[in-house]
């Protein structure tokens, strides 16, 4: 299967795609399976593939097999120590990135199926100088566009996640979309070590039906505020081995 996310990244982040579809809950360690053990199927299934991608990727960077990988009270992954990681699924492909902590501080990646966005849904996530852009583009194109600025958003919101530990609304972030496959994610109020008017960079591709956007934040992008990452990893005292 076509890596859609490979083109996101740097050389140094790791990724990998599957269909949920095609992975058995059973792949889940105990504590990993007992998180969703009252979930629906679907939600299984799609949990499952996120583990077995992590758990394949962790192992390239010398993770041993046992590690289970548990989600937070918050849901976000609680990643070993030493690697930052994201995950994203629809109900047709999995993918995670992950990369050595040492080289980057966070990853963010989303994954849409490439269909136009619910209008009530695209009032709530675009701000003004974002649906005038929509406005302004073919008719035929602005139901996918507003898709690609909700996964932008998503992809964002979720790298900053491990280092700030805030939860945004979609008026927080206001973005540029490069036609060429870049964006620029703009905070409209002070996040964590970024001021307001600061950026973050992401990628974004379509390809097979799907839309695929990323955010890599590397060390140096973000000032002296980030902490919560690893406040948090010390706290959980989890690690990598
Ligand atoms: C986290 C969130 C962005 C997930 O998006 P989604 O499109 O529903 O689902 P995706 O498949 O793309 O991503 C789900 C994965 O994100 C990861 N995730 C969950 N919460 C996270 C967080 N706070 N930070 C980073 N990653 C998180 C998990 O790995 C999850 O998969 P898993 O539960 O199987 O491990 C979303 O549900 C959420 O919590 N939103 C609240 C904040 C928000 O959206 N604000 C507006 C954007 S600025």
């Amino acid at each position: 299967m076509a890596e859609i996310t490979r083109s996101l990244f740097a050389a140094d982040v790791l990724v990998a795609e599957i269909d949920p579809r095609r992975v058995a809950p059973s792949t889940l360690l105990p504590a990993e399976a007992a998180q969703v053990a009252r979930a629906a199927a679907k939600r299984r299934r799609e949990f499952a593939a996120g583990r077995l991608l992590a758990r394949r990727l962790l192992g390239r960077l010398g993770v041993p097999e046992a590690f289970e990988l548990l989600a937070g009270e918050d849901r976000a992954p609680i990643w070993p120590a030493g690697v930052v990681g994201t995950i994203s699924h629809t109900s047709s492909r999995a993918a995670v990135a992950v990369a050595r902590a040492g080289d980057v501080l966070a990853l963010g990646c989303d994954l849409e199926h490439d269909e136009p966005l619910d209008e009530g849904i695209l009032r709530r996530v675009c701000d003004p100088r974002e649906r005038e852009w929509i406005a302004s583009r073919p008719l035929a194109q602005r139901g996918r566009l507003a898709m690609l600025v909700f996964s932008a958003k998503e992809a964002a919101y979720k790298a900053q996640y491990p280092l700030t530990g805030k939860i945004l609304e979609f008026s927080d972030l206001s973005l540029d979309l490069d036609p060429g496959g870049t964006f620029r994610a703009a905070f409209q109020t002070d996040v964590g070590p970024w001021r307001r008017g600061q950026c973050l960079r992401g990628r974004w591709h379509r390809a097979g039906g799907l839309i695929a956007t990323a955010v890599t934040i590397r060390p140096g992008e973000t000032g002296p505020g980030a902490l919560h990452a690893a406040a948090r990893s010390k706290k959980e005292g989890r690690s990598g081995g």
